[in-house]
């Protein structure tokens, strides 16, 4: 609670930081956050971006995927995280079927915002018609390629994309084409950490990896996985963080280090 305090002054990190972050090559440390006891942690601990995922499907509602998730439950969420914010940037998830159309994507990234408090809003796929809507009213876009956990049903399984040549070749393009539409920010999910490499390098964004190697911009785990405490198997990519902690403050403080001296992910983490 003290560190908290000394954060009422800080004024909240804003996209410009995060590009400013990339630009001097510091990484970005980002957690998922959904209530705000951990919020209010997360963000006096320092870490620099908060998002409200669709995750909390499976983590907190103890689904096994995240397409039960409504509209609803992200606005609630993103309240509770947000209105405890003082530093971190916020990004909250548009979940499965609120973008089907560019309109719906922008009346649902609206009540993220102005119901929510979210800075940003994250959608998964190449959804360059929705992207380039958004970016036109002024909303700020975190683009999701790699691993699309709302297409968990076409996929058929949680596992590695980009692997092959042609597949690897269509997620370096999107990553473009999504930069081109006016994305601010790209999560890159379960790639081969090589593939992750050139699309941070190639864009100008900052790519905030997640289970794709050390080379991004940034780091994001689910909270819950680091801290070893979800319902279901912790993914190969994350870390239990709270092994060598003596309490979650430490587990969060020992990640967001990790990635800050690009200690995290190491090679048993990648692919
Ligand atoms: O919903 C979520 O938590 C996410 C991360 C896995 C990137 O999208």
């Amino acid at each position: 609670m003290t560190q908290y305090s000394s954060l009422s002054t800080v004024k909240p990190l804003s996209i410009n930081d995060l590009a400013a972050m990339k630009r001097r090559g510091e990484k970005i440390s980002c957690l998922t956050a959904y209530d705000a006891s951990f919020s209010m942690l997360i963000d006096s601990i320092g870490i620099d971006v908060m998002l409200v995922g669709d995750s909390l499907g499976m983590v907190i509602q103890g689904y096994n995927t995240t397409l039960p998730v409504t509209m609803d439950d992200m606005v609630y969420h993103t309240r509770c995280v947000s209105h405890v914010r003082r530093r971190a940037f916020v990004i909250a998830d548009l979940p499965f079927m609120s973008y089907a159309t560019p309109l719906m994507a922008a009346e649902n990234a609206a009540r993220l915002m102005q119901a929510g408090g979210a800075q940003m809003v994250k959608l998964e796929g190449a959804r360059i018609d929705c992207v380039s809507f958004l970016f036109d009213q002024g909303i700020p876009v975190c683009g999701h390629l790699g691993l699309l956990p709302q297409s968990i049903n076409q996929l058929g399984d949680y596992k590695v994309q980009g692997k092959e040549r042609l597949e690897a070749e269509k997620i370096i393009a999107d990553a473009h084409q999504l930069e081109q539409a006016g994305a601010g920010l790209l999560v890159l999910e379960c790639v081969p950490a090589e593939l992750a490499r050139k699309v941070s390098t190639q864009l100008t964004i900052p790519v905030i990896g997640i289970g794709a190697g050390v080379d991004c911009d940034g780091q994001v785990l689910v909270l819950y996985d680091m801290l070893n405490i979800g319902v279901s198997k912790r993914p190969r990519f994350s870390k239990n963080f709270m092994q060598d902690a003596a309490d979650i403050g430490q587990a969060i403080a020992a990640y967001h280090s990790a990635v800050k001296q690009s200690q995290f992910p190491a090679s048993e983490h990648s692919f």
